[in-house]
């Protein structure tokens, strides 16, 4: 196969990693699907194929959405091996399988009244924190981490020091098999999953026993619905399903906000808007799931050969969706590369699309809402430190920004 300048370059955690958008739009031009050799998968930009790929679960496979750059260490595996065996998740499954593991999570998440009624809590805490805001702040660290991190343990119903537990425990579970990894960094990143996940199954064999109402509870019920202790097959499932949503609750949430935040500062003009016009604050949301979308990427498998886009992808191909790319796609928004909160908004794949579209999108999104509204409201004069480089996370999989200056 011949391999174009930009395919072969094309390396999504290389120099481009901090503003990946230049070689993207590139992409769309060029060459709208390629074959990436540095990742072994071919490389999805444009929204129509994006769409048509995600919503062929038959032809294209999740077993590999979250397939990790390289394989950890041999001493992490080992620690690994003294907690729960890996268990095909809700986002890793296909089929019945599938269908089974989400069901009880889309349930919990879409009961009436849920998500609503979560709201006043949320901006009780959006207040608090800003309450102890002191002149220079960090609002990735005082803001738009707790949120959510808060907002996912009451989800779970986790108590006390177990929210901190499992906040370590969730970034560590994302962080397993990154690049720049020491063999002994990810031994003690394995050592908190395997923390996390035993903690999990605490959870669960008391909420088998005495359930609560909360997410573990309804999710244990649908999934070990039988009297008497749960098997170790049981509690190796549940883990494996609690401990990847945690995560995908709170760091998606947490980096949604963040990038939310740090596009409103660093485009002044789009803040002003929103202090003048707040009912704007669910415009400036979409805009901001579009822009800068929290999950940037997903794999998927072609479990048959496919010709997509006019492109023959063969059986047994990684396929990498894009979804960065695909929400800036020129034919499906007009002006795309442009911030603005007073867009139409139209469907974006921020949330995925398909049988596997996200279960906490309206959760996220009232977060979401809530934290700006908030801070819009109380601190309109907010604005960056200047000169601060905003660095954001190196990954495929999860982006947003580590720290963000601000003042007022
Ligand atoms: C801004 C925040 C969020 C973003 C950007 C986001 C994004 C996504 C995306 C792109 C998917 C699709 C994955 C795929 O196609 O393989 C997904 C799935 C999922 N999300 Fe979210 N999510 C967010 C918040 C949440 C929250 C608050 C929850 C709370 C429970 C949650 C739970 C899930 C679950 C359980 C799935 C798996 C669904 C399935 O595979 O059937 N997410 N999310």
């Amino acid at each position: 196969m011949t391999v174009s300048e930009l395919a072969a370059s094309f390396d999504p955690l290389g120099p481009q990693y901090e503003d990946p958008y230049p070689v993207y739009a590139r992409a769309r031009r060029e060459e709208p699907i390629f074959f990436a050799p540095r990742l072994d998968a071919w490389v999805v930009t444009r929204f129509a194929d994006v769409d048509a790929i995600i919503k062929d679960p038959e032809g294209f496979s999740s077993v590999n959405s979250l397939r990790p750059l390289r394989s950890p260490y041999q001493a992490s595996i080992e620690v690994l091996m003294t907690g729960y065996p890996q268990r095909p998740d809700h986002v890793t499954s296909d089929g019945e399988a599938h269908r089974r593991l989400r069901v009880p999570y889309s349930k919990h998440m879409t009961t009436p009244g849920r998500v609503k009624g979560s709201e006043p809590a949320i901006r009780k805490r959006a207040d608090s924190y800003i309450d102890a805001f002191d002149g220079t702040v960090d609002l990735v660290s005082s803001y738009a981490a707790p949120l959510p991190l808060e907002t996912a343990g009451d989800l779970f119903g986790f108590a006390g020091d177990d929210v901190a537990l499992a906040d370590v425990g969730s970034r560590s579970l994302f962080a397993l098999a990154t690049p720049d990894q020491t063999e002994a960094e990810e031994v003690e990143v394995a050592r908190h999953v395997v923390a996390f996940q035993r903690r999990l199954a605490e959870y669960a064999r008391d909420r088998h026993a005495s359930p609560t109402g909360d997410l573990i509870s309804d999710v244990v019920a649908a999934l070990a619905p039988e009297d008497g202790p749960l098997t170790f097959e049981d509690e190796a499932q549940l883990v494996a399903t609690f401990a990847s949503t945690f995560g995908a609750a709170h760091i998606t949430t947490a980096d949604g906000i963040g990038s939310a935040l740090a596009l409103l500062l660093s485009h002044p003009d789009q803040w002003e808007l929103l202090v003048a016009q707040p009912d704007l604050v669910p415009n400036a949301v979409e805009e901001a799931l579009r822009f800068e979308a929290p999950i940037p990427a997903q794999y998927r498998l072609a479990t048959r050969p496919a010709t997509v886009g006019g492109v023959d992808i063969p059986e047994g191909a990684d396929v990498l969706l894009l979804f960065a790319s695909a929400n800036r796609d020129e034919e499906r928004y007009p002006d795309p590369e442009r911030f603005d909160v007073t867009r139409k908004p139209s469907r974006h794949f921020a949330f995925g699309a398909g049988i596997h579209t996200c279960v906490g999108a309206a959760s996220a999104r009232l977060q979401m809402r809530v934290a700006l509204q908030a801070i819009v409201e109380r601190l309109p004069g907010l604005r960056l430190v200047p000169d601060q480089h905003v660095e954001v996370r190196r990954s495929l999989n999860v982006r947003g920004p580590l720290s963000l200056s601000a003042t007022y």
